[in-house]
């Protein structure tokens, strides 16, 4: 297994899938989670934007709101707007409050991503510590935020995470794990220590949805990939998670419902051809976020919807021997 910094999973971002036994915090008919908006402001407009068109609809931002945002004015205006709704904290908030020693990005990379990757985003994080060290207030703010999120929607328990059911940057949740027997037998376990029967992740950067068999109640994954960068090939937008007792109502790219509730994915349709110069006086060419996510943000990720979607049985290999 690769180690050094950006590979780690620090101990602090531990808790351990019972620690979502807690009892909710939040409870809402509509809740809509977002992590990854990457620090793309254009992303967040629209957003907010998405949100306020279901009057009455919560917000929650699962981590990662910031990441390309070294202009200390998009900065600014990202951390304060989030801090403004309810959020957790991503591995990237928690290194910008609480830097860990050999932690890096405290992106806990597995073996999948390669070490020019890990080293780019160790770099990004320093340069964007740069800028957060402008704003001590916001900044200490951030590391007070919780690492996850218990809520209700019309009776049914969803934990809202960054990483995977035990871990702030844990990958258990990655569309990569999802797609063996030994990781979908990791997140039913993380399901049956849990009790949620909704759990709506984000940081591993592709979208899942994902039916979670075998455990007794009817229970899903959901895990939004981006809300501030593309997720699909040619489709540049970003992904939200919508949890409802109402219909998405044209809103969504697809979903399925859990005990009656509406869970789907929504397009966080920004406006690319703004976003892109700006992306660029940040991290021009040469740069580091440049090189990592340019092409992404300009032509989306080779990852298609079909990939994201695993609703039946086919997709648990283990159950189709
Ligand atoms: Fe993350």
């Amino acid at each position: 297994m690769a180690e050094g910094p950006g590979r780690a999973c620090p101990v602090s971002y531990r808790y351990g899938a019972e620690a979502l036994r807690a009892e909710p915090s939040l409870a809402a008919d509509t809740l809509y989670v977002a992590g990854g908006l990457y620090g793309n402001p254009l992303a967040l407009d629209a957003l907010l934007d998405l949100v306020a068109s279901e009057p009455g609809a919560r917000l929650v931002f699962n981590g990662d709101f910031n990441w390309f945002d070294v202009n200390p004015e998009d900065f600014r205006r990202i951390n304060e707007t989030v801090l403004a709704h309810l959020a957790t904290r991503g591995n990237v908030e928690t290194e910008l409050a609480q830097p860990g020693k050999d932690a890096g990005c405290g992106c806990g990379y597995p073996d999948w991503v390669g070490d020019a990757e890990v080293m780019r985003s160790n770099r990004i994080q320093e340069r964007l510590r740069e800028t957060a060290q402008q704003f001590p207030e916001l900044t200490a703010r951030l590391g007070a935020l919780p690492m996850f999120i218990v809520a209700r929607v019309a009776g049914v328990k969803v934990g809202i995470v960054h990483g995977d059911g035990g871990s702030l940057a844990g990958w258990a949740f990655s569309q990569e794990a999802l797609a063996t027997a030994e990781g979908l037998a990791a997140a039913r376990a993380a399901f049956g220590s849990s009790g949620v029967s909704i759990m709506a992740s984000s940081h591993t950067c592709l979208p899942v949805l994902q039916r979670i068999a075998d455990v007794p109640r009817e229970a899903v994954l959901i895990n939004n990939g981006a809300a501030g960068m593309p997720n699909f090939r040619g489709a540049l937008h970003g992904i939200a998670t919508r949890i409802s007792v109402h219909p998405p109502e044209g809103r969504a790219l697809y979903g399925t419902t859990v005990q009656g509730v509406h869970v789907d994915a929504v397009s966080v349709v920004y406006d690319a051809e703004a976003w892109k110069p700006r992306f660029l006086e940040q991290w021009p060419a040469g740069s580091d976020a440049h090189m990592s996510y340019f092409n992404r943000i300009t032509q989306g990720p080779t990852y298609t919807m079909g990939d994201a979607v695993r609703l039946g049985r086919q997709a648990e290999p283990e159950l189709a021997l």
